[in-house]
């Protein structure tokens, strides 16, 4: 693999210049050093220029407006690029690669993915997916008694939510949920969860998501895993929006376990995620029942994915360098500028509800609203299908919020301005026609 420095400095170049160049045509440029890269802090998220140029390295569809982008996310084009190249590789060396040379090529990737999550890279491991990833953490987790209580809330994922209830089956535990209040503040959040905890102290475990994916909210994780651990709660945190979003480090916030994804914010090729597990809790994770007798006795000795997209793992490193070249700040700003742009623009709009809180430790690039009162799932449909039909912007309902449906609007970092401001526009019409 081309070292990261080298690497990274390229696709610096490639950025300024604003040429969508392969990773071959920046190798050529390298030999005169590429103009390198604005200084991450000065990045400026209205810098209309500069995010021109990033929007550049992106081949997405002009069909419509895609603000749609939380589903997954597109990998730009040099790290399409080099996905193509591994995959060519892994196809053509099959096996002699796999079984010589593979795991010694992703070692740094795990490597490099660990450092910016602020952890030690035996404390991860390769999934295919946040999905894998919890899965794995809930499954596993042996610390729970036949009468202990888990709890979850409204806005947590549904197929977690999902594994949560089936630990009753499992562990023989019984269900708390709770739902988020609404407007949200920091502390209503946190207070939130301390009530929670108050009410049933036999709670031993909480489902806890990072970022949202009903409506985006950015909950004070730091917070919230300190006052559980001081009640002797675990956490399960399910960051699978957050990383490559946020600026954060699980270290920092205090993880124990962590579910995250690469294929949403960080812009890696699909079917990469990654599950972490501090060092010291790893007792608390039973080893995975294909890899009983395993001498890792890292976190990779807790999961079992069986034979993987090879090419998707190396990717991951492409996808790190066109993320570091940016950088995770930038990044953030950037998304909460576009997603301020309409959000907080029609905050005061009568005829609509904004559902994420202006407070920025609280949002970041999605953001969910309906019309007022408008709360029914069938409402919220027709809402996003008439947002297609007659302005051309794509967007998506969602469901299962203690307060009703809604519809998600998430921009990206490759997002115009002039793509939001068409959706204010919408928004006005629509919201005007239901008063
Ligand atoms: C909050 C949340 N958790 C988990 C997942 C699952 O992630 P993955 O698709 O990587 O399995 C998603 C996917 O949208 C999500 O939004």
């Amino acid at each position: 693999m081309t070292p990261i420095l080298n690497r990274r400095a390229l696709m610096a170049g490639a950025m300024t210049t604003g040429l969508a160049g392969t990773l071959v045509s920046a190798s050529a440029r390298a030999a005169s050093p590429p103009p390198m890269l604005t200084a991450r802090a000065e990045i400026r998220p209205d810098d209309t220029d500069y995010w021109a140029r990033v929007a550049a390295q992106f081949d997405v569809t002009r069909e419509v407006a895609q603000l749609e982008n939380g589903n997954w996310g597109s990998m730009a084009r040099p790290v399409e690029q080099a996905y193509q190249r591994h995959l060519h590789k892994v196809n053509a060396d099959n096996s002699y690669y796999a079984r010589r040379r593979l795991w010694g090529d992703l070692a740094p990737v795990r490597a490099r993915a660990a450092a910016l999550l602020g952890v030690a890279p035996e404390e991860i491991a390769f999934t295919r997916g946040a999905t894998e990833a919890l899965q794995t953490l809930i499954a596993g987790y042996n610390r729970l008694q036949p009468g202990d209580q888990v709890l979850y809330s409204d806005l947590d994922y549904d197929s977690t939510q999902a594994a949560f209830r089936w630990l009753k089956q499992r562990r023989g535990t019984d269900l708390v949920t709770i739902a988020m209040p609404e407007p949200a503040t920091y502390q209503s959040l946190i207070d939130t969860y301390a009530a929670a905890l108050d009410a049933h102290p036999k709670v031993r475990l909480i489902l806890l998501t990072h970022v949202g994916h009903r409506t985006g909210l950015v909950m004070p994780v730091k917070e919230i895993i300190a006052l559980a651990r001081s009640r002797g709660v675990d956490v399960i945190l399910d960051s699978a929006h957050a990383w490559g979003q946020l600026d954060f480090r699980l270290d920092e916030i205090g993880s124990d376990f962590t579910g995250l994804t690469c294929q949403k914010w960080i812009g890696a090729p699909m079917g990469v995620g990654i599950v972490h597990i501090r060092r010291e809790r790893l007792d608390a994770i039973d080893p995975n029942m294909s890899e009983v007798g395993n001498s890792d006795h890292g976190t990779a000795s807790r999961v079992h994915t069986g034979t993987p997209n090879y090419a998707g793992y190396l990717a991951l490193n492409d996808a790190l360098d066109f993320h570091d070249a940016i950088g995770t700040p930038a990044k953030e700003a950037r998304l909460r500028h576009l997603r301020d742009l309409w959000a907080e623009n029609l905050r005061d709009h009568r005829g609509l509800e904004i559902l994420t809180p202006g407070d920025k430790r609280l949002t970041c690039a999605l953001t969910s609203f309906r019309l007022q009162g408008r709360t029914s799932v069938e409402d919220n449909k027709v809402l996003a299908a008439a947002l297609l039909d007659r302005f051309g912007i794509f967007t998506v309902h969602r469901e299962g919020l203690a307060s009703g449906a809604c519809v998600r609007v998430t921009p990206a970092i490759f997002t115009a301005e002039a793509d939001v401001k068409h959706l204010v526009s919408a928004l006005r019409i629509m919201a005007e026609a239901n008063l």
